[in-house]
């Protein structure tokens, strides 16, 4: 493991530290799910951003390399879908260069992996999480808006595995009344696969979804599901800070975990900035408004004073919307980003 004790740990007014970086590459997809870019809203006339809004990729590689200083260590690459970004395999092989980078993570809903597994791996990419809300082809149709050909994703699934991807990671947003129904069945599919499924509150992110609460169906009841069919045990965090809780099925030893940020939030321990695909710098996933820092590297801004600028941001942080929405504390009305541009 990188010895990173040279590297001075900056720390938010939480006292959480800077580890994780998520960077949304795409704020285009090729997928319409109902709770992300609903149909109605995300029609052919949507203007999404032009190409030179769009941070490139160089933009994206200084600002990684700042980032490093304060102790980023991780890197997520999201989108909307981030394969969709031409040349991405390259940015990945820039990214995997840069000194005390020690993981480098994607979130894909799994389309073009047949297509670019190979290269992705070949990349220096560590580890593939993709999203996938239903085993039954219909309801996950109606999931992704009339989009998602389910035997597409799941044999990009399989091609990742033959590139040599372990372990990747399926996540299943479960909202009531659409796909509920198969929870048991994509458990069995994938129980006994090289594959870490879990399954995620759906949550209140941006506004477009129009969440109502009684959508989100609380881990705990899914969990008891599927312990009366197998029996499960708790097993214990793999790193600080790992947002989902991990099980383990008795019979076969494989893994499953659940994400609750509804019902069992997580901010104690959040160390992740995020960036839109614009170079918008955001605190939290439920933030009104992110930091625009695109604007300073496109102005002669130098690299110190934009190191000393994220410090500054980093050290007034004070977010933990899921925690004060737990605890009923939270603005309603309040303005919040959307997920197909911060990336999840
Ligand atoms: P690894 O543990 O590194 O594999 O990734 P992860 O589980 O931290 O990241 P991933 O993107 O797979 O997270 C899964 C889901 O958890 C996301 O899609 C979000 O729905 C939710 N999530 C991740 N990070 C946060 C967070 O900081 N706050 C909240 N509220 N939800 C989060
Ligand atoms: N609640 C929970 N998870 C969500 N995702 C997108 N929108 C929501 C939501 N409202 C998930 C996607 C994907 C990741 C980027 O975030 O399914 O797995
Ligand atoms: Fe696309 Fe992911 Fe949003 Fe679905 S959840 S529309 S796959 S970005
Ligand atoms: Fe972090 Fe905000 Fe999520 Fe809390 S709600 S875990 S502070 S991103």
């Amino acid at each position: 493991m990188t010895n990173l004790s040279h590297i001075p740990l900056i720390k938010d007014q939480l006292g959480r530290a800077l580890r994780d970086l998520r960077i949304s590459v795409m704020d285009r997809c090729n997928f319409r799910c109902v709770y992300c870019m609903p149909e109605d809203k995300f029609h052919p006339g949507f203007k999404f951003l032009p190409s030179k809004k769009r941070l490139s990729f160089d933009e994206m590689l200084r600002l990684v390399r700042i980032f490093t200083k304060l102790g980023v260590t991780k890197i997520r690459i999201t989108g909307g879908e981030p394969l969709l970004r031409v040349n991405l395999t390259d940015f990945i092989g820039d990214l995997s260069t840069i000194g005390n980078i020690k993981d480098i993570a994607l979130t894909t809903n799994g389309v073009l992996l047949k297509k670019y597994a190979y290269e992705l791996k070949a990349s220096g990419l560590d580890r593939i999480t993709v999203s996938l809300d239903s085993i039954d082809p219909n309801e996950f149709k109606l999931m992704t808006g009339g989009r998602g050909d389910l035997d597409r994703v799941l044999s990009g699934i399989d091609e990742a595995q033959r590139a040599g991807f372990q372990r990747i990671k399926i996540n299943a947003v479960i909202k009531k009344g659409i796909n509920e129904n198969n929870i048991l069945k994509m458990v069995e599919y994938f129980r006994d696969q090289p594959v870490v499924l879990r399954f995620i509150e759906y949550m209140d992110v941006g506004t477009i979804n129009d969440w109502q609460q009684q959508e989100t169906i609380p881990s705990s009841e899914i969990i008891e599901l599927i312990s009366n069919k197998w029996s499960l045990s708790p097993i214990k965090q793999n790193y600080e800070g790992e947002v989902a809780s991990r099980f383990i099925f008795d019979d076969i030893g494989t893994e499953i975990g659940f994400i609750s940020s509804m019902t069992n939030p997580f901010c104690g321990s959040c160390t992740r900035a995020r960036l839109s695909s614009d170079g918008k710098l955001y605190n939290c996933l439920f933030a009104s408004t992110g930091i625009d820092i695109k604007s300073w590297i496109r102005s002669d801004m130098d690299d110190k004073t934009i190191e000393e600028k994220i410090v500054s941001i980093w050290q007034s942080r004070n977010d933990r919307y899921s925690e004060l929405r737990y605890l009923n504390q939270n603005n309603k009305d309040k303005e919040k980003v959307e997920m197909y541009y911060i990336g999840g």
